[in-house]
Order: structure tokens, then sequence, then C-alpha cells
């Protein structure tokens, strides 16, 4: 088990979050709950206000392809995969690697990238319809926090099932009071959020053995 920050080369997001503050109503975060074209593809008050491919998570998959070192033939599950594009880019940076993901979100899966056709299920993170043990990794990314506590720790079980130790979950986190009042202004989905030592219990309770890191809103 490692903190270690896989998404180290992605570029950072400008956010504005007073705007973000502003416009939240409840029926908005429900809206956006539901995970459909206007989380991914509606305007930002909704969620992403744009999911588009641009090559971004491409230094990602070869940081996730080194630190678990995957190679032709081993299989990884990317779960809240969304269209797909972690997983068209471990495809290509590791070619033979069999990469497969899982959403809940069957509009994301509807408008996946084209390499990734066949390899996406629609599901939850809760109940994920794989053997044990049937993947060399799994991993998992701004996802599992969309659900209760409960259920966080179903998906980690879930993950654990599949693939023993060898798992990197990434989740909405805060370090100081500061923080976690900027990432409660700016909350759409997440339905569990915490300090390290909170998901530390979690990781405890579910058994995870696999890494982590944490997504953190600074001004
Ligand atoms: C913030 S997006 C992250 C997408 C992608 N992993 C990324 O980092 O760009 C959250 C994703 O989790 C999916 N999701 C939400 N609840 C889920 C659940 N219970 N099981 C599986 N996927 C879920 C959403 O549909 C969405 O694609």
């Amino acid at each position: 088990m490692a903190e270690i920050d896989l998404l180290r080369s992605l570029p950072k997001t400008k956010r504005n979050v007073q705007a973000r503050a502003m416009a939240k109503t409840p029926e908005r975060i429900a809206a956006s709950r539901e995970f459909g074209e206007l989380y991914f593809d509606g305007p930002r008050e909704f969620g992403y206000g744009g999911y588009r491919y641009d090559g971004r998570w491409i230094p990602v998959a070869k940081d996730i392809v080194r630190h678990f070192g995957l190679k032709s033939g081993d299989r990884i599950l990317d779960v809240g995969c969304a269209k797909g594009f972690l997983v068209k880019d471990l495809i290509g940076v590791c070619p033979g690697l069999e990469a497969f993901g899982l959403d809940i979100s069957e509009y994301a899966l509807r408008h996946c990238e084209k390499e990734v056709v066949g390899r996406l299920h629609l599901g939850s993170a809760t109940r994920l319809p794989f053997p044990d043990r049937s993947f060399d990794a799994v991993i998992s990314i701004n996802t599992i926090h969309n659900l209760d506590a409960e259920g966080v720790v179903t998906a980690l079980r879930e993950i654990e099932r599949l693939s023993p130790g060898r798992a990197f979950v990434q989740v909405d986190a805060y370090h100081t009071e500061e923080q976690r009042e900027l990432f409660m202004q700016w909350v759409l989905t997440a339905t569990y959020h915490d300090y390290p030592q909170g998901w530390f219990d979690l990781f405890r309770r579910a058994g995870y053995r696999g890494d982590w890191y944490w997504t953190v809103l600074e001004e």
C-alpha cells in the first residue's frame, strides 16, 4: 500500500469555484448525479462542461503501466472509465495490454472512443461483474467518492477481490479546513469525502491493500 500521485502529469484544471457555488441548486446537483449528457457535455454548472479526448491521459497511462509493471497479455480494469479515454491510452502505450473499463453511465459508454468499443461494461463499482483475481491491476479515478461510506467499502472490497493488493484509487479529500470549505463550494456529485484519516478507516474496513491518492482542491 502506498500513496502515489499517478495523475501528476495531467495539466492542472482552472476552476471557477465562486461561479460554481453561485450556480449550484438541488435540481442541478440531482441532474449531475445522473451522469448523463448534462454531466459530461452540458454547461459547466452540471459537470465537465464538455468531456473530450485530447490525449492528456497518455502520460498517466505510461505511469500506470510502469507503476504496476504491466506487459502485453496482462489485464487491467478502469472502474469509472467514463468514455474510455484512459482505457484507449493504456492500450496505446502498452500494445497487447488487455484494458477494460466499467461505468454506471450509459451516455458515456454510448459516446466512447472507437478504439475501446466492446471493452467497456455498464455497471456499478459496488458490483463488478468479473471473477475473483481476474485482473493484474484495477484502477478507479475520481469515481468511488460518488458512493456513500457503505458503498465505498463495498466498492473497495470488489476492487480488492478482482486484483488483490494491486490497485489504485484516487478520491476527493482535503488536508485543511480551508481546503474542505473550498471543496464544499465546488462539489456536485461526491457523496463521501473526507480527510485522509477517514479514508484510511474505510480502506481498513474494506481490507483494501492497494495504492491511493487524493484529489484536493486548492486556490
Ligand atoms: C469524475 S468522473 C471520472 C471519470 C474518469 N475516471 C476520469 O478521471 O476522467 C466520475 C465517473 O464515475 C462514474 N460513476 C459514478 N458512480 C459510479 C458507480 N457507482 N459505478 C461506476 N461508475 C460510476 C460516472 O459516470 C463518471 O464517469
